[in-house]
């Protein structure tokens, strides 16, 4: 049980607005692929923030591993194994591949060379483009790297923050399968606002709007609900 998150009744607000409501979920590393899908403003940013720690729910509780998040810090968290991805990738545009990797391993000074390997190995682009300044590289890479830079910090639980942003329907499915491959390693947590793909490769999946979870099940199940495909899928 402790083996993972475990994210109780929350709730969160941003002052007095509030956007997410007893929100409640659990993500095991026995989970392969766990995709979060909503639609604009449904809260799913919202809730990875809670997650790790950059957020303090003003109701409920999140538990990391078996320890209470509320005496966490943000980076104690990703040193819990606790890794998130943020939408807007955060590289330091200025620096070098290499270098945004190396701050990715700031909580953990072992092993850095064996992880960068092992991160090299995952996204070859990365190592061909190792001194080239991370501000330009394209959009895939640059996505590539954000979550290279996530791995750096050797996570239990990777969490990934609409992976599909600003790609071309080609390098989504690219990173897709990048994923799906980390995936037989790590337990992979995503957002996403292609519904369709996100179930398509998750194990379960969860459906938040306007703050609540709403539905629940294994990807296939919520593909084939009715709601889903009339609010999400109708092409
Ligand atoms: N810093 C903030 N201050 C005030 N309101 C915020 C803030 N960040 C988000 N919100 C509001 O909280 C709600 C949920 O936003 P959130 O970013 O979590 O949604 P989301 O599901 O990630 O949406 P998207 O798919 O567009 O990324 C929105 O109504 C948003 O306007
Ligand atoms: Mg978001």
């Amino acid at each position: 049980m402790s083996d993972g998150v475990v994210v109780d009744s929350i709730d969160v607000a941003y002052g007095d607005l509030q956007v997410l409501w007893d929100v409640s979920l659990e993500v095991s590393t026995d989970d392969t692929i766990v995709a979060l899908v909503g639609p604009n403003g449904a809260g799913k940013t919202t809730l990875l923030k809670a997650m790790s720690g950059l957020l303090r729910p003003t109701a409920g509780s999140i538990q990391l591993f078996g320890t209470y998040s509320a005496t966490l810090s943000p980076s104690q968290i990703v040193r819990q194994g606790f890794v998130h991805v943020p939408e807007a990738r955060n590289l330091f545009t200025e620096m070098s591949v290499e270098e945004n990797l190396q701050m990715g391993a700031y909580t953990r000074r072992d092993s850095y060379e064996e992880t960068l390997a092992e991160v090299y190995e995952t996204f070859p682009v990365l190592e061909e483009r190792a001194e080239q300044a991370a501000g330009t590289l394209s959009g895939g890479e640059q996505q590539m790297l954000a979550i290279g830079r996530g791995l750096m910090a050797k996570p239990r639980i990777l969490a990934l923050d609409e992976l599909s942003v600003g790609l071309a329907p080609q390098l989504t499915q690219r990173v897709f399968e990048k994923v799906d491959q980390l995936s037989d390693d790590i337990t992979i947590l995503l957002t996403e606002q292609h519904v369709n793909e996100a179930l398509g490769l998750a194990e379960r999946a969860l459906l938040l709007e306007n703050g609540r979870i709403i539905a629940t099940g294994t990807g296939e199940e919520l593909l084939d609900s009715a709601h889903i495909r009339d609010a999400y899928l109708r092409a």
